[in-house]
C-alpha cells in the first residue's frame, strides 16, 4: 500500500525482480502502470490497483485485493494538516491491520524514528507514527498475522520533495532491500534502520521517553 513512489515503489520492484507476484496500490493509477511496464523485464507479475485508502470504497477495494497476499507493506503516509496526517498515518493503518488480520499474513508496518524522536517541523507526523506504534504494540498481542514494525531511516522520496517525475534510479532501492531482508528474516518486533545515529536515538528515547531533534534524521 503506497507503491507509486518512494519506498513502496522500490519494494514493489524488488519483489517483482525476485519473481514474486506484486499487487501495487496507490491513488495514481498511471504511475503504478508505469512502474509495472518498467518492471516487465522481471519474472514476477504486477497488478496495479488505483485507490485512495482514505475513501471508504478505495479502502474496501484495497483490503479485498490484499486479502490473498502473504505479505503486505503499509507504506502510505503523508505530512499534511493534523486531521489528514492522523487519519492516513494512524487511523487508516490501524483499520487496515484489523481488516487484513489472518494467520499466514506477514504485515510490515512502515513507521519512522519520528515515533520516538520529536522533530519540531512535523509534530502531526511524529504524533501519527507514535500513535501507530503504540496501537500496534497492543493490537499485535491478539493478532493472527505476524507484525513487524520497521523504522526505515531517512531516504530521498516524494515525501520530502512533493510529486515529481518517476526516475527509477532515484528510488530508494538499497533501503527497500534492507526492509525486505528484515521482513524475510523476522516475524515480529520493531527494527530501526538508517544507521547508528537512528538506533542510538531510538534507544535513548526508549529509555527516557520522546527526545527532541533539531532536524529530520
Ligand atoms: N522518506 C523518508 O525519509 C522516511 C523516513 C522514515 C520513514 N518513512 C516512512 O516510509 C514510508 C514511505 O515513505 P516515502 O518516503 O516512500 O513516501 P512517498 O514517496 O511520499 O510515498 C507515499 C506513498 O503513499 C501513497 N499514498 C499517499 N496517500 C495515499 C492515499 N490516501 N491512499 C493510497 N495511497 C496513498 C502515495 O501514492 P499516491 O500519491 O499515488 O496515492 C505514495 O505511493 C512512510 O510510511 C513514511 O512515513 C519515510
Amino acid at each position: 500500500m503506497g507503491a507509486s513512489s518512494g519506498l513502496g515503489a522500490a519494494l514493489g520492484l524488488k519483489h517483482r525482480e525476485r519473481g514474486d507476484g506484486v499487487v501495487a496500490l496507490g491513488r495514481r493509477g498511471t504511475r503504478l502502470a508505469q512502474l509495472g511496464d518498467i518492471s516487465n523485464a522481471y519474472p514476477g507479475t504486477w497488478e496495479s490497483v488505483a485507490a485512495d485508502l482514505t475513501d471508504p470504497q478505495g479502502f474496501t477495494s484495497c483490503v479485498e485485493r490484499a486479502s490473498t497476499c502473504d505479505r503486505v507493506y503499509l507504506c502510505a503516509a503523508s505530512n499534511g494538516d493534523v486531521e489528514e496526517t492522523m487519519n492516513l498515518n494512524f487511523i487508516v493503518q490501524a483499520r487496515l491491520a484489523v481488516a487484513l488480520d489472518r494467520p499466514g499474513l506477514r504485515l510490515v508496518v512502515i513507521s519512522s524514528l519520528a515515533a520516538k524522536v520529536v522533530f519540531k517541523e512535523m509534530p502531526h507526523y511524529c504524533a501519527s507514527k507514535a500513535a501507530l506504534e503504540h496501537w500496534i504494540a497492543g493490537h499485535r498481542q491478539g493478532a493472527s498475522a505476524s507484525i513487524i514494525v520497521v523504522r526505515p531511516g531517512q531516504f530521498d522520496s516524494e515525501f520530502h520533495t512533493g510529486p515529481r517525475d518517476l526516475r527509477i534510479e532515484r528510488l530508494p532501492h538499497e533501503r527497500a532491500s534492507e526492509v525486505a531482508r528484515v521482513a524475510d528474516g523476522r516475524s515480529e518486533g520493531t527494527v530501526t534502520l538508517g544507521g547508528l545515529r537512528d538506533r542510538v536515538a531510538a534507544a535513548v528515547a526508549g529509555a527516557i521517553g520522546p527526545v527532541n531533534a533539531r532536524r529530520v534524521l
